[in-house]
């Protein structure tokens, strides 16, 4: 366990991060989830907070418990998350490594469903974009605005596609094919972009990628 730097880069400075997967309700006992981990998100929250950040992680129900030193917000949705973020602002920078669902069961059933009524079709609502939400805001947006972008193909493209689409600052891309093993796995292989362009970063440890990202954040802080 790394003791947080008192004196550190980001001392003094609010960082949101959200993690995780989100939970989506179909009714009381069943929902539709996806596979984060949250390792990533936990690991970076864990290296913002060892630079000295007062840290605000808001995650979804994650695989890995929360890193010690930050004020954990624990949701289950899509909509409940982004409630969260807004209720956190503000903050210097926000860093959205949560792998939010897409879409949410329109109305998920009060009841448990019974399989003698039976097959089903739901229908899907689409989600609100939290990372575009709060890139967009006109007032109080964080300084600095990360997003995520898991990719299975055309990586560089499709992130900077989003970057752009989003309205936020830096976009850490990444491979999750399933050859890859970084879906759920320990390790990671991101592509930074920033209005600089594309930076590649080589595979490393999900925590090694967490340290260079929460020090690039301090420099850009700083
Ligand atoms: N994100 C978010 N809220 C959502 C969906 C995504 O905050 N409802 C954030 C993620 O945390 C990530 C970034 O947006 O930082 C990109 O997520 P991604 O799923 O790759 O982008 P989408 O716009 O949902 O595009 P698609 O899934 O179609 O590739
Ligand atoms: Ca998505």
């Amino acid at each position: 366990v790394e003791a947080a730097l008192a004196d550190g880069p980001l001392r003094g400075r609010h960082v949101l991060v959200t993690s995780g997967p989100t939970h989506e309700p179909i009714d009381p006992v069943r929902y539709i989830a996806n596979r984060s981990s949250g390792a990533q998100g936990t690991a970076l929250a864990r290296a913002l907070a060892t630079l000295g950040a007062r840290v605000t992680f808001v995650t979804g129900p994650a695989s890995v418990p929360p890193p010690e030193g930050v004020t954990v917000v624990r949701v289950e949705t899509a909509r409940e998350m982004l409630a969260a973020v807004e209720a956190a602002l503000p903050a210097d920078a926000a860093v959205f490594a949560a792998a939010v669902a897409d879409w949410r069961v329109a109305s998920a059933s009060t009841h448990k469903m019974k399989k003698e009524a039976g097959a089903v079709a739901l229908e899907f609502a689409e989600n609100p974009d939290i990372l575009a939400t709060v890139a967009r805001r006109t007032e109080g947006r964080p300084r600095l605005v990360v997003g995520f972008a898991a990719e299975t193909n055309d990586v560089v493209a499709h992130a900077t596609a989003k970057r752009a689409r989003k309205g936020c600052d830096w976009i850490v891309a990444n491979d999750v094919s399933p050859g890859t093993g970084i879906m759920g796995g320990t390790e990671n292989a991101v592509t930074l972009i920033t209005s600089g362009g594309a930076e590649d970063w080589p595979r490393m440890g999900k925590d090694m990628v967490a340290r260079k990202l929460a020090e690039r954040i301090a420099a850009a802080l700083a």
